[in-house]
């Protein structure tokens, strides 16, 4: 009874929630820090089934988890899950499948941690990193609106002119009948009058650019409006919900975002899987992350290009390995010196100048990939020829 009394109000010190269930899921034990957490007693727990009664534990109690612990013996992730007013909480859960000797029961010991504070404030450093780049961007996607508007304004002027035109060469005609009303005497005098000024007007060219002009101001708003798009789903926040996505689209929009940043030192090619499947995801940080590897991969090309005044390529592929949808980015830029690929990952780890590069966009895009998704994040690179970034997302 002493030894259990001092287990018990050890458990009880942890900050952490400590659960234990029985090989059935079976609550065997909950401490103190769970029944604070989630705001459930311990006798409204005790002996309950993790898998058929508690709702707020069903987001990791699913199947799949436990037959994962039949081998691997313990399973670590993040769940979203509900306490007993109703409110969500996120945590980190770590589950160890326990055997006593000799015995080939399991039971299982769980530890939990509210992380609802730390992903709180990890979120408002991605807004905020998401606004400093596109603030970065900024002066770079005025341009690329304004060429197509420019476009545009030009194309306007030009029907604008052309219309004036087309209502002289109306009103000749209309003031001709009305001067000659029931009369087509002077009809040959009407056709060479107006010969004469389709000619000095240029009808024929201005007529046979009108359609074209239309064209051009439908194809300038098109890119307007591509680039707006691009920017709202950008700016748009997922509120950490995920949804079916197609990764393809978003490159694509990753790409009309950051043109300004390659489009000078680099030609841009899309080797996209034509059957992609949509992924399961937060699209907002999926997108930060395409943008902070392309414009990582711009940088690393204007880099060399200093030196080597040629252009270089970035090349996006996706395809399907496996459970996972794949995305690599390759650069043909600097490269990274080999005793720094162990820090690109660090948090605020640069080698660019101040005000062009603040050490956050690898880390922040590993945590969004690997924490928030499951997934996996890695980088290849040959100094001097250039570098491979690899994202998986799970499907
Ligand atoms: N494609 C790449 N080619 C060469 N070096 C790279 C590449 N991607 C990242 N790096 C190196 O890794 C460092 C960290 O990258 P990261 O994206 O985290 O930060 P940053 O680009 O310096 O700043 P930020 O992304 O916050 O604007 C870069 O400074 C650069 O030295
Ligand atoms: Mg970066």
């Amino acid at each position: 009874m002493l030894q259990e009394f001092i287990y018990r109000s050890t458990l009880d010190l942890s900050p952490n929630s400590v659960v234990i269930l029985d090989s059935a899921g079976k609550i065997l034990y909950v401490n103190k820090k769970f029944t604070e957490t989630t705001l459930f007693k311990y006798n409204e727990v005790h002996h309950k089934n993790v898998k058929d009664n508690l709702p707020y534990m069903c987001e990791f109690a699913d199947n799949s988890v436990w037959e994962l612990l039949i081998n691997e013996r313990q399973w670590h992730g993040q769940a979203k899950n509900i306490k007993k007013n109703g409110k969500y909480y996120w945590e980190s859960v770590s589950i160890y499948a326990q055997s006593e000797e000799n015995s080939y029961n399991n039971f299982y010991v769980i530890f939990k941690e509210d992380i609802s504070e730390k992903i709180k404030i990890e979120n408002q450093r991605t807004i905020s990193k998401k606004m400093e780049s596109i603030g970065h961007l900024a002066a770079g996607i005025a341009h690329e609106i304004n060429s197509p508007l420019q476009f545009v304004n030009d194309s306007i002027y030009f029907l604008d002119i052309s219309f004036t035109d087309m209502i002289e060469y109306i009103k000749t005609i209309e003031e001709y009948f009305k001067s000659n009303a029931g009369s087509i005497e002077n009809y040959v005098e009407l056709n060479n009058s107006l010969q004469a000024l389709k000619d000095n007007l240029d009808l024929e060219f201005v007529l046979s650019e009108v359609p074209e002009a239309f064209v051009r101001i439908s194809n300038g708003l098109g890119r307007v409006n591509k680039i707006i798009t691009a920017m709202k789903r950008f700016t748009h926040s997922s509120q950490n919900e995920k949804s079916m996505v197609d990764i393809n689209q978003e490159i694509e929009m990753a790409t009309i975002l950051t043109k300004n940043e390659w489009k000078y030192v680099a030609e841009m090619k899309l080797n996209l899987a034509e059957e992609l499947p949509m992924i399961f995801c937060r699209v907002d940080e999926i997108n930060q992350v395409l943008i902070n590897l392309i414009v990582n991969a711009s940088h690393a090309i204007a880099d060399k290009k200093e030196m080597t005044e040629t252009d270089g390529t970035i090349t996006i592929a996706t395809s399907i390995e496996g459970n996972d949808c794949k995305i690599t980015i390759s650069d043909t830029g600097k490269g990274i010196l080999p005793e720094n690929m162990d820090r690109v990952f660090d948090p605020f780890f640069t080698t660019k100048d101040p005000g062009k590069g603040t050490g956050q966009g690898l880390s922040l895009s590993h945590d969004i990939i690997v924490n928030k998704h499951g997934g996996q994040i890695y980088i290849e690179s040959d100094f001097g020829h250039g570098t491979t970034v690899t994202v998986k997302i799970p499907k």
